[in-house]
């Protein structure tokens, strides 16, 4: 089978999940907590069972990891990567911010990546080597060439968040750049990022399931992703940035300052006034 049967597989289960969310969606369902400030819905475990059933029958040899628990290990050959609801907490508030992400990884390697976001009916989908596409139109990063002229995005892990050190980072892009914005999806961050709705996107403590669908995305879009330090991000890492390639170098320069605690520009202290 090649990637474009793979590709397809995961376009139509992707989509078949994401009209299952939506149905969900639309009766704002109560949440849970799996863990403090961590949260999941029935409509996180009824997209996972969805797209797990479905792999499995299309691809009994393959394995699956996905962020509920329900995938099945048949050695590392091929392995789907499945976030069947990115942007569980806004879901749960009724935020309009959401999506399915299914990766999948050959011998190490992304092979193809798909997204769909199902209220704006935007599906994202790459295969290795053939382009990024959103809706059967090819897409590409942006050609801005400066910090200085970027729409950035961030997102904040839901646990161990006391140890996030983001917030150093936020400031200082916020200062320097058109702005942030904290969707409160990661998947959507980098097809954003794909689709040069962004110039860059980052975040510390992602899961490979938060990554694997949109990552893919954004190289066959064109754009570049590292670790923070300028490194190579390996699927699991600590941190990852993703950006359109002409502001990847200025923002890991950035980024560098920030890890050795300098600040371009300081954060101004409340004064009695403002209080
Ligand atoms: C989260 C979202 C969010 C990101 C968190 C992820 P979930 O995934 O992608 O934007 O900031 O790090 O955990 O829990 O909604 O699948
Ligand atoms: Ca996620
Ligand atoms: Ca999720």
């Amino acid at each position: 089978m090649s990637n474009v049967d793979y590709l397809s597989a995961a376009t139509g289960i992707a989509q078949d999940a994401g009209r299952l969310l939506e149905h969900y969606y639309e009766r704002r369902i109560p949440y849970e907590y799996k863990a403090e400030f961590d949260l999941v819905t029935a409509a996180d475990r009824a997209s996972e069972k969805l797209v797990v059933e479905q792999l499995r029958s299309r691809f009994p040899s393959h394995s699956i990891i996905s962020e509920e628990g329900g995938g099945i290990d048949k050695g590392p050959e091929y392995v789907w990567y499945v976030d069947p609801l990115d942007g569980t907490t806004n879901f749960a508030h009724g935020f309009p911010a959401f999506c399915v992400s299914i990766g999948l990884v050959h011998k190490g390697e992304l092979i193809a990546g798909v997204v769909y976001d199902p209220l704006r009916k935007e599906l994202f989908s790459a295969e290795k080597g053939s382009g990024a596409y959103l809706n059967n139109r090819r897409i590409h990063v942006s050609s801005a060439g400066a910090l200085g002229e970027g729409l950035f995005a961030t997102g904040f892990a839901s646990p161990r968040r006391h140890l996030d050190v983001n917030v150093y980072f936020f400031h200082q892009v916020s200062m320097l750049t058109h702005g942030i914005r904290r969707a409160g999806s990661a998947a959507l961050d980098l097809c954003s990022v794909a689709s040069g709705r962004l110039e860059g996107y980052w975040e510390f403590g992602l899961k490979t399931w938060d990554v694997a669908g949109g990552l893919l995305i954004v190289t066959e879009a064109g754009g570049r992703y590292g670790d923070m330090k300028g490194g190579p991000y390996e699927l699991g890492g600590e941190h990852l940035v993703a950006t359109n390639g002409a502001v990847h170098q200025e923002i890991v320069g950035l980024f560098h300052e920030i890890f050795e605690g300098r600040y371009r520009v300081p954060i101004t202290p409340l004064t009695s006034s403002q209080v």
